[in-house]
């Protein structure tokens, strides 16, 4: 019978070994492709991470990487300072501005966290003003430490001063003065930082009449005050050339504190009142 010559084996193998080449060099083909296209990542990754590094930090030195960092987009720059951090309207915000255009509301608010701080005070203090708020009786006591170990002796002359006490004082000072002269140196009731219990009048030992007077400013303690006083979070908050923002004569004795943050910005920028540095409505009349 006839049988049909069997396909002898090798055929089978020689017809497939084409097909088994053409796989191998794709295969070749693909692996080199992903080499080179991880070569290349790895590449451009390290690139883009020297050059970041070069541009995002300001203070890493030299004239060429400042002149760099100047070239960039404002993602770049360190962040400015935040003037909305705190609210300059609200009562008891550390931020708070008073003055002759912004009256406390209500009129007779009153903190609830008050503290007598320990520090020396004045005297004769009254029951009302050896009080401050506490978070600022804190750095008033770290100040009052400082200036003693570096031999100059604070004390508190009137810190919290509520609205019926207010009362009393202006109209004391209407009575003395009249008026035009009491509003330049005394707060209409409602008016007063005093009322936040975020303001101290500070007086010293060596010139006692000098306390709660111009001539403070001359003083070993009027002079380490206007000094170190921002260190702590305080501002001189009626200063010698600012009358007419502020409402009020200079009062070298009179520290309001705003917190280190602010006190800091305002030191390093060169901006002595609240209503500048916020842009603020202020000034001499009611
Ligand atoms: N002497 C300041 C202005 C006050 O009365 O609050
Ligand atoms: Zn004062």
């Amino acid at each position: 019978m006839y049988q049909a010559p069997r396909q002898p084996a090798y055929r089978y193998r020689t017809a497939s070994r084409p097909n088994r080449a053409l796989l191998y060099k794709t295969k070749r083909t693909a692996a080199l492709i992903i080499l080179v296209t991880l070569v290349v990542g790895v590449l451009l990754f390290a690139f883009f991470e020297h050059y970041n590094k070069d541009t995002a930090s300001p203070a890493s030195g030299s004239k060429t990487k400042q002149n760099a960092t100047s070239q960039q987009p404002a993602q770049s720059q360190p962040a400015g300072f935040n003037k909305t951090a705190h609210s300059t309207t609200e009562n008891s915000s550390l931020w708070v501005v008073v003055n002759k255009k912004h009256q406390l509301s209500p009129k007779d608010y009153k903190p609830d966290n008050l503290v007598v701080p320990n520090i020396p005070l004045r005297s004769n203090i009254t029951s009302t003003e050896k009080y401050v708020r506490a978070d600022m009786g804190k750095a008033l006591e770290s100040l009052v430490k400082d200036a003693s170990n570096q031999g100059v002796h604070l004390n508190l002359q009137s810190g919290y001063r509520s609205y019926s006490f207010q009362v009393t004082l202006y109209n004391g000072y209407v009575a003395q003065q009249g008026q035009a002269s009491a509003d330049r140196q005394s707060a209409r009731p409602g008016y007063s930082e005093h009322q936040t219990g975020l303001a101290a009048d500070l007086g010293g030992t060596t010139q006692p009449s000098c306390n709660v007077a111009q001539c403070f400013s001359d003083t070993v303690e009027g002079k380490w005050l206007a000094a170190n006083a921002y260190k702590y979070g305080f501002i001189i908050r009626y200063t010698t050339t600012d009358e007419s923002v502020t409402g009020y004569e200079y009062e070298p004795w009179h520290v309001r504190y705003v917190g280190t943050d602010l006190s800091t910005e305002m030191h390093n920028q060169g901006v002595e009142t609240l209503e500048e540095f916020f842009d603020i409505a202020g000034g001499t009349s009611y």
